[in-house]
């Protein structure tokens, strides 16, 4: 590979525009339309974009665990988006055509899900809790109910039905392998997309940037609250997960 091309599936790809830079990724086209190219930056980002930091090595970490976490999924037979890694903080996936919405997952009680109830953290939540927001940085992502939703026209009632199931499906299997890995999975955030012909599947990435981990025996954080909360180096907690993750899996 060359910094702009690179061999996959006996095509020669190559970077092209920039279509998306979001808070941690940039987001490339290629000369082939169905395939986009994603680069991790070391950036991090809390409130929405309004704190701002560069973590050194926090790319690679992600790319690492996002590889991992989409490969597990398919070993599993869940469809994503992800094709494969072609470096470190770099890698190929499908194009799609992102649905406006962020799906989070709540198996505990933290978060925004404390602040607006007030009810305690750390506390099981049985069933767990399905919510949607929509994705507007201008707006700060405000919480979507599925009427406004349907309404705006993000989605059928049907496409809803199919990205809580696919929420359900991916919560269940990533819930068994990080309790494996002596890890509780707090909540999470997903994305999901549409291909040419229509189908919807998981999307965007899926790291500690994006959930909530605690571990098991200390009740640490191994997530990005370790930013939100000024409480030292999140790429510790970060690293931790990966080489968890590379045990379990091998
Ligand atoms: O902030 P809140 O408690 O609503 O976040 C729930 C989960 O969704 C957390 O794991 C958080 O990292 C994730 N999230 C995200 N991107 C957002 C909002 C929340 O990854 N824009």
């Amino acid at each position: 590979m060359t910094e702009n091309t690179v061999e996959f599936g006996g095509q020669q790809l190559t970077r092209g525009d920039l279509l998306y830079e979001g808070k941690a990724k940039q987001v490339f086209a290629t000369n082939d339309p169905s395939i986009i190219w994603m680069h991790y930056m070391d950036q991090v980002t809390a409130l929405n974009g309004k704190v701002k930091e560069e973590y050194s090595g926090k790319g690679e970490l992600n790319s690492s665990i996002s590889n991992l976490l989409f490969t597990y999924l398919s070993n599993q037979g869940l469809q994503h988006h992800w094709l494969g890694s072609i470096s470190a903080t770099d890698e190929l996936v499908k194009k799609v055509d992102i649905i406006p919405l962020e799906v989070v997952t709540r198996n505990y009680t933290a978060g925004h899900f404390v602040s607006r109830f007030g009810v305690e953290p750390m506390q099981q939540l049985s069933p767990r809790v399905q919510e949607l927001y929509y994705k507007s940085d201008e707006l700060d992502d405000p919480f979507m109910n599925d009427s406004q939703a349907v309404s705006l026209h993000f989605a059928s009632e049907a496409d809803l039905k199919t990205v809580y199931g696919l929420a359900d499906q991916v919560n269940e299997l990533l819930v068994a392998l990080f309790n494996k890995i002596d890890i509780t999975l707090i909540d999470y955030k997903l994305e999901f997309g549409r291909l040419a012909d229509g189908q919807i599947i998981l999307a965007d990435e899926l790291s500690p940037d994006n959930m909530r981990l605690v571990d098991q025996k200390t009740g640490k954080s191994l997530d990005k609250d370790v930013f939100r909360q000024k409480q030292g180096d999140l790429r510790v907690g970060y690293q931790d997960v990966l080489q968890r993750l590379q045990d379990a899996l091998k």
